[in-house]
C-alpha cells in the first residue's frame, strides 16, 4: 500500500500533538517558567535579557527581540539548519512514529513520472535533427553544454510528438485523464494534443529534485502564445510555491549564507555557469509569501536583483515587504545599465561579481531611488516621502529591525518616522515599548482580548456587544469566540476559520500575556475596568459625532433636526455619566 498524502499529513499532526515543544527547546535553551509560558535567552540572536518565549498551551515559540517564531518543526529547522522533511523525520524517529521515508502518494508519483518521461523526450529532441534550430538558438545565447545537461534543458517540437511518444513507448501505461492532469497536454474536444509547441523547455524541479513542470520559451520565428509558457497548476506544480533553481542552488545557498533572487530562468542558468550558484527566480509572477517561506529553510539573507525599470522597482518593493515581514535581511542591487543578470554576465562578468560585493540593504536602495528627484524642503515631497517610509516599514514586526531601518531613513532623509507610526498596526512593537498599554487608547482593545485569553474568560462573551470595538482583528476574534466559547487555546491558535492576521494576533497576545499582565492582577476587575474604558471611548465618539451633526444642522438653520440632536445628546451624556454601574459579567 502506498502512503497517501493524507496519512503524511496525519503523521505531521500526530507529531505535533505528541511532541512537547518546551522539552525540545530546552535541549538548546535554558528556560524559566513565567506565568503560563516559559522564557529564555533567544538562541537566534545576541541578547542579554530574555525575550524568547515558549507557550506549552499552543505549542509555539516566539522571540520578541528578533521576531523568529513558529512550531516544533520550524524550531528544529532553524536551530539545526535542516529542512521540514528532515525535521519531521527526526521527530518521528524520536517519538517512534513510523514514516515510510520518500514514499509518495500514487497520483503524485505518476505526475512526476510523466514529467520525467517528458524531460527525457525533450532532451532527446534537442539533440536530434529536429532540434537543430533550438540548439542554434541556445548556442547564440551562450548557454553551454554543461548548463544544458545540468538544468535538463530540452526542446518541444509539438505536433503531438510527446503524446505519441508517451503512448507508444509506454504502451498506454497512463490513462488519458492522468496524462491531462500533468498539464503537458490539452484536450480541445478533438482529442489530446501537446501543450508545448516549438519551444525551448526549462524543467522546473521541486526542492527534492523531481521534475514537476516546465517553462517553455518561444523560439524566434514562433509567434504563437506568450514568450514564456508555464505548466498550468497541477497537483504537483504550484507556480506561487516554487522557485526556479531551488533544487540546483539549495546547497550553495546554505553554504554561502545568502540567496540571490533574479527575474528569469536564463539569469539563473548564466549565473551558475559564471560560478555564482546561489540564485533562484520566481516563475514570471510577483514573489509570494510561500516562496519566501521556502527560501527561509535555507537562509535568512536575500539579495534582490531585479531590473531597474519601474516594474523592477515595484518587484523589489513587494519582495522587501514580504521578506522583511518574515524577518529576513533583504538586500538589493541593480544590473543596470544591463537589462538583466544574463546580459550583464555575457557582457561584463567581472561587474556581476563586483555588484554582489557592493549590495546595499533593500530599504536604502528603494528610499534612495524614491527621493532621487525630490526636494525634501518642499512640503509635498516631504509628506510623500514620509508616507513612503511608513508604508515600507509598517509590515516589519521585529522591534530591532524596525528601529534599524528607521534610523537609516532618518539618516538619508532627516525624517524621523518613529513619531508618525500608526501604533494600531504593530501589536508586538507596542506591547514591548509601552508598559502602560492599558492606558493607551490604541491598545485597549487588544489588552481586553489578552485578558480574555489569559484568564480563560471566553464564556463571559455571550452578551458582549462587539460592535463597540474598533480594531477589526479584535472584533473578528471576539465574534468568533462568542460562537465557540469552549474552544481550546491550541485550536484557536490553529483555526482556519479566522484570518491569518487574527490568528497571529491571538498568538502574540497569548505569548505576551505575562508581560502584559504581570503581578497579582485581579483579572475580573481588570476586565470590567478595560471594558468600561472601551465602551466609554465608543460613547464619546458617538457623542462627538452628534455634536458635529448639531453644528451642521444649526448652520443650515434646520431647527427640527437640531432639536432632535440636542435631545439625543442629552440622553447620551446622561448614559455616559451613569456608566460606572455597567458590567459585562
Ligand atoms: P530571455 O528573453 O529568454 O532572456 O528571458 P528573460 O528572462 O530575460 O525574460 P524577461 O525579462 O522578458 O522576463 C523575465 C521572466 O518573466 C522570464 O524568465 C519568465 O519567467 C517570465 N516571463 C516572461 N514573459 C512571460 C510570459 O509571456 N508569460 C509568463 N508566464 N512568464 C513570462
Ligand atoms: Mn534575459
Amino acid at each position: 500500500m502506498a502512503t497517501g498524502e493524507s496519512s503524511l499529513q496525519n503523521i505531521t499532526q500526530e507529531i505535533k500533538s505528541r511532541a512537547d515543544i518546551v522539552s525540545i527547546v530546552e535541549r538548546y535553551v535554558k528556560l524559566r517558567k513565567s506565568g503560563k509560558n516559559y522564557q529564555g535567552i533567544c538562541p537566534f540572536h545576541q541578547e542579554k535579557t530574555p525575550s524568547f518565549i515558549v507557550s506549552p498551551d499552543i505549542q509555539i515559540y516566539k522571540c520578541f527581540g528578533c521576531g523568529k517564531g513558529g512550531d516544533v518543526f520550524s524550531f528544529l529547522q532553524e536551530i539545526e539548519g535542516i529542512d521540514f522533511v528532515e525535521a519531521r523525520d527526526k521527530l518521528a524517529d524520536e517519538l517512534g512514529i513510523k514514516i515510510e521515508k520518500g514514499v509518495k502518494p500514487k497520483a503524485i508519483s505518476i505526475l512526476e513520472e510523466i514529467n520525467q518521461i517528458a524531460l527525457d523526450f525533450f532532451q532527446e529532441e534537442l539533440n536530434s535533427k529536429t532540434g537543430a534550430h533550438a540548439r542554434g538558438y541556445l548556442e547564440g545565447r551562450k548557454i553551454r553544454k554543461e548548463s544544458i545537461s545540468k538544468f535538463g534543458i530540452g526542446f518541444a517540437p509539438g505536433y503531438n510528438s510527446l503524446y505519441k511518444f508517451i503512448t507508444t513507448k509506454n504502451r498506454n501505461k497512463y490513462r488519458n485523464a492522468e496524462l491531462l492532469s500533468s498539464g503537458l497536454f490539452v484536450d480541445k474536444g478533438s482529442g489530446i494534443r501537446d501543450k508545448f509547441f516549438n519551444r525551448i523547455m526549462f524543467p522546473i524541479r521541486s526542492v527534492g529534485g523531481a521534475v514537476i513542470g516546465f517553462s517553455g520559451r518561444v523560439l524566434p520565428g514562433n509567434d504563437y502564445g506568450p514568450k514564456y509558457m508555464n505548466t498550468p497548476e497541477t497537483a504537483v506544480f504550484h507556480k506561487g510555491e516554487t522557485l526556479f533553481g531551488i533544487y540546483e542552488s539549495k546547497n550553495e545557498i546554505r553554504k554561502s549564507g545568502y540567496c540571490i533572487m533574479c527575474e528569469g530562468q536564463t539569469d539563473v542558468i548564466s549565473s551558475h555557469a559564471a560560478g555564482v550558484k546561489n540564485i533562484v527566480a520566481p516563475l514570471g509572477t510577483g514573489l509570494t509569501e510561500k516562496q519566501i517561506s521556502l527560501l527561509k529553510n535555507y537562509t535568512n539573507d536575500i539579495v534582490l536583483m531585479f531590473d531597474s525599470d519601474t516594474a523592477g522597482i515595484s518587484a523589489v518593493k513587494r519582495a522587501f515587504t514580504l521578506a522583511a515581514a518574515q524577518g529576513m535581511d533583504v538586500y538589493a542591487a541593480s544590473p543596470s545599465p544591463y537589462k538583466d543578470i544574463d546580459e550583464m554576465i555575457q557582457k561584463a562578468p567581472e561587474s556581476y561579481i563586483e555588484l554582489l560585493k557592493k549590495k546595499t540593504d533593500a530599504f536604502t536602495y528603494l528610499l534612495t531611488k524614491e527621493i532621487e528627484n525630490k526636494d525634501l524642503s518642499d512640503l509635498e515631497d516631504y509628506n510623500q516621502t514620509r508616507k513612503f517610509i511608513n508604508i515600507l516599514l509598517s509590515p516589519i514586526k521585529e522591534k530591532q529591525l524596525y528601529s534599524f531601518y528607521s534610523k537609516k531613513a532618518e539618516k538619508i532623509t532627516g525624517i524621523n518616522n518613529q513619531e508618525t507610526l500608526d501604533p494600531a498596526k504593530s501589536v508586538s512593537r507596542n506591547f514591548e515599548t509601552k508598559k502602560d498599554i492599558k492606558n493607551h487608547p490604541d491598545n485597549r482593545e487588544q489588552y481586553f482580548l489578552a485578558i480574555i485569553l489569559k484568564a480563560d474568560f471566553t464564556k463571559k462573551l455571550s452578551k458582549l456587544k462587539t460592535s463597540i470595538f474598533q480594531d477589526p482583528l479584535v472584533k473578528e476574534v471576539l465574534n468568533y469566540l462568542k460562537q465557540k466559547p469552549d474552544i481550546a487555546l491550541k485550536q484557536l491558535a490553529e483555526t482556519e476559520d479566522l484570518s491569518e492576521d487574527a490568528v497571529n494576533l491571538v498568538k502574540t497576545l497569548l505569548l505576551q500575556s505575562d508581560i502584559i499582565m504581570s503581578g497579582n492582577v485581579d483579572t475580573n476587575k481588570e476586565l470590567n475596568h478595560i471594558y468600561l474604558l472601551i465602551y466609554r471611548g465608543y460613547m464619546d465618539k458617538r457623542l462627538s459625532n452628534l455634536r458635529t451633526k448639531l453644528v451642521i444642522a444649526e448652520n443650515q438653520e434646520d431647527t427640527k433636526s437640531a432639536e432632535e440632536l440636542v435631545e439625543k445628546i442629552k440622553k447620551l451624556s446622561n448614559k455616559i455619566k451613569n456608566l460606572k454601574n455597567d458590567k459585562i459579567s
